[in-house]
C-alpha cells in the first residue's frame, strides 16, 4: 500500500512551550503506526531540533519532522533564509514546498518551486509539494488544468526515480482555514486526476507510488471520510493539528 500520512502544518503558531506541550500530548497517545503510515510535524525552524528529539524517542520511526520552507539557493548572502543543506545537517528529511500561503505572500512561482524541489532532493529531503486552485478557478471549472500546470512546471523536469520519492498535497485555496472542506467526491475526483496526469507522463507504476494528501479544513470529524477515498492518502492539516485531541483522531483516521 502507498504511504498514508497525517502531516501537521503548524504554520506560524505556538510558543516553544506550547509546542512542547502539544507534542507531549500527541505522542503521549502512544499511537503505534503501521509500516505504511507516517505522522509528520511541519514546525517553525526554531522548533525543528526539539521536535526531532521528541519524535526520535517514539516507537518505530514513523513519526517525522518537516520544515515549512527552504531557500532555493545552496548558500550565500541571503539574510534570514534557511537552506536545504542546513536542514540536512540537522537530519531533517522533509520540507513543505509551495504552500499556497508562500505562493501568495512571498510570490513563489512554479519555476522557483522547481528549484526548491531540486535543492531538497539534492540534500536527501523529501518535498511535500503543495498544489491547489483558487476559488475563481474552481468556479470557472478549470481546477484540473490549474493543478496540472502546477505539477508540470514544478515537478515534471524530474526523472522518474526522483519524482516517485516525493509527496504531493492537494490543497484547494478556498478550503484552507475557511472551515469549507472539499466534498469527498471533489477530493477523490481531483486526486485521481493528479495521479492520471503523473501517469500520463511517467507511467502508472510511478503514479501509484506517490502519496497525494488532501489539505484544507481537515478536521477530526471529516478526516475518516476524506481518507477513505481511494486516491486520498492522508492529509496536510493546519488548524486542527494545533489541538492534540483533534490531531490524534486525524492520525487514527489514516487507512489501516
Ligand atoms: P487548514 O490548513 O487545515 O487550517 O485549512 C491546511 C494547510 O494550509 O495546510
Amino acid at each position: 500500500m502507498r504511504k498514508q500520512i497525517a502531516a501537521a502544518n503548524w504554520k506560524m503558531n505556538l510558543t516553544y512551550q506550547q509546542a512542547e506541550k502539544l507534542l507531549d500530548e500527541i505522542l503521549g497517545a502512544d499511537i503505534v503506526l503501521k509500516n505504511h503510515q507516517l505522522t509528520i510535524f511541519s514546525v517553525p525552524y526554531p522548533y525543528l531540533l526539539m521536535t526531532r528529539s521528541e519524535v526520535e524517542e517514539e516507537f518505530n520511526g514513523n513519526y517525522k519532522v518537516a520544515a515549512q520552507n527552504c531557500h532555493h539557493k545552496k548558500n550565500g548572502a541571503y539574510t534570514g533564509e534557511v537552506s536545504a543543506e542546513m536542514l540536512h545537517s540537522l537530519n531533517i528529511n522533509y520540507c513543505i514546498i509551495g504552500h499556497s500561503e508562500r505562493r501568495e505572500y512571498n510570490a513563489e512561482s512554479n519555476a522557483l518551486l522547481a528549484e526548491k524541489v531540486n535543492i531538497c532532493l539534492d540534500h536527501f529531503i523529501t518535498p511535500i509539494f503543495c498544489c491547489g486552485e483558487p476559488l475563481q478557478a474552481r468556479e470557472a471549472g478549470v481546477q484540473n488544468d490549474y493543478v496540472a500546470v502546477q505539477l508540470r512546471e514544478s515537478l515534471f523536469h524530474l526523472p522518474a526515480d526522483k519524482i516517485r520519492t516525493i509527496i504531493i498535497a492537494y490543497e484547494p485555496i478556498w478550503a484552507i482555514g475557511t472551515g469549507k472542506t472539499a466534498t469527498t467526491e471533489q477530493a477523490q475526483e481531483i486526486h485521481r486526476h493528479l495521479r492520471s496526469v503523473i501517469a500520463a507522463h511517467y507511467g502508472a507504476a510511478v503514479a501509484d507510488e506517490i502519496p497525494v494528501l488532501y489539505g484544507g479544513s481537515v478536521k477530526a470529524n471529516n478526516a475518516k471520510e476524506l481518507f477513505s477515498c481511494p486516491d486520498v492518502d492522508g492529509g496536510l492539516v493546519g488548524g486542527a493539528a494545533l489541538v492534540a485531541a483533534d490531531f490524534i483522531e486525524i492520525i487514527k483516521a489514516l487507512k489501516q
